[in-house]
């Protein structure tokens, strides 16, 4: 199925001094481009209704069905600016995949891939000058859908909105990427065997958020969740993925079971990784391990990684009576490759073998 993107433009777009002065130093998630694109989806209608329009509040009435059981889903990649002047997507088509296994998870209907895929270009090209070009800066692009019925009875709605906003940004993290620490949580999990894990729910996200706080309050900068069951796996953090680097050369990731988003930065990444000969494991790996190889120097290195936070080294981890040092405590060699090698990819400096870099 597809649609076509009606266009309105916006009859007052920021002006380009001031939008060049945003782009200088843009920080994560607080500039916003001129555009928006829409479409809407009504039961017995299908999808309907697409267009790149204006940037704008959308009007909610009190009784729509998100604001009550938040029937709501999201995705994030970005849009990078290349060496040539052209722009490109980095694997659009995993995130809407990935959005549609959301929306079977969410009782929503799935959006299909093509509505999806062209929505994200047309916006990226409307507000093309809004992607950075300052080192690691891009176009990060938020599409969402929510639930729009108004109607208080708990079931399904049978109307939503989807949308695509834009936000220029830098790094994710304030002052450039640093190794970060985590607070490893015993108090709070983030997802249950048979719950909304591996969908990219914003209840998910809502539910984190007190594990953050109390990762702030004992000085650290993320918190990792472990497993629901047993509290001593480890799943991932509230917005990245986990990797494990051992000193004999293997690697290692929690497998995808249901309790944790499959990242589509992770996938990349132990592709990347195969590809040059690793092993990579995805199997469970204990806190107590993970400690217990830190402090013999099994472990060498451990990273973060997702659209927002690229690959990311981890320094050190916290948690109830425990307190050790990751590797050197600042990024290893196989983060700082990866790292490089993945976005060498997105950036357009290196050929990419596997078909993920999508002009607009
Ligand atoms: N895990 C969670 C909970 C996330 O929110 C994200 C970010 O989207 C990731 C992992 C990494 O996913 P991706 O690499 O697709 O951005
Ligand atoms: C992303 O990486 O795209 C996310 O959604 C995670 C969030 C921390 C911004």
């Amino acid at each position: 199925m597809s649609l076509t993107f009606d266009f309105k433009p916006n009859p007052a777009p920021l002006a380009t001094e001031e939008r060049e002065g945003l782009l200088a130093d843009p920080g994560f998630g607080r500039v916003f481009t001129d555009h928006m694109a829409v479409v809407q989806y009504t039961e017995g209608k299908g999808w309907h209704s697409a267009r790149i329009q204006p940037r704008e509040a959308i009007a909610t009435d009190p009784a729509s069905s998100v604001l009550h059981y938040a029937q709501e889903i999201f995705e994030g990649l970005k849009a990078y600016r290349h060496p040539d002047g052209s722009i490109a997507l980095f694997r659009p088509d995993a995130n809407a995949r990935r959005l549609q296994n959301s929306a079977e998870r969410m009782a929503m209907p799935a959006l299909p891939e093509d509505i999806f895929v062209e929505s994200v270009r047309a916006l990226v090209r409307t507000d093309k000058d809004w992607v950075p070009s300052i080192p690691e800066g891009a176009l990060y692009l938020r599409p969402f859908v929510f639930a729009s019925e108004v109607f208080l009875g708990v079931k399904p709605s049978a109307e939503y909105i989807y949308a695509v906003i834009a936000s220029s940004v830098g790094s994710y993290w304030k002052g450039g990427v640093k190794a970060i620490s985590l607070w490893a949580t015993k108090t709070y999990t983030r997802a249950a065997p048979g719950g909304t894990g591996a969908a990219k729910c914003g209840g998910n996200y809502a539910a984190s958020l007190i594990a953050l706080a109390e990762a702030s309050r004992q000085g650290c900068d993320q918190v990792v969740f472990l497993d629901a069951v047993e509290r001593r796996y480890v799943e991932e953090l509230g917005g990245m993925n986990v990797f494990f680097v051992f000193a004999d050369g293997t690697v290692r990731t929690p497998p995808l079971g249901g309790t944790i988003l499959p990242g589509i930065t992770r996938d990349s990444l132990i592709r990347l990784a195969r590809d040059q000969g690793l092993t990579v494991e995805e199997a469970p790996y204990s806190i107590e391990d993970w400690q217990a190889d830190a402090e013999s120097g099994r472990l060498v290195e451990a990273f973060a990684c997702g659209t927002a936070a690229v690959v990311t080294p981890i320094g050190r981890v916290k948690g109830d009576g425990f307190d050790f040092t990751v590797g050197s405590g600042g990024p290893g060699q196989l983060t700082e490759r990866l790292h490089r090698q993945l976005t060498d990819i997105q950036f357009g400096r290196a050929a990419d073998p596997y078909g993920w870099v999508q002009r607009v």
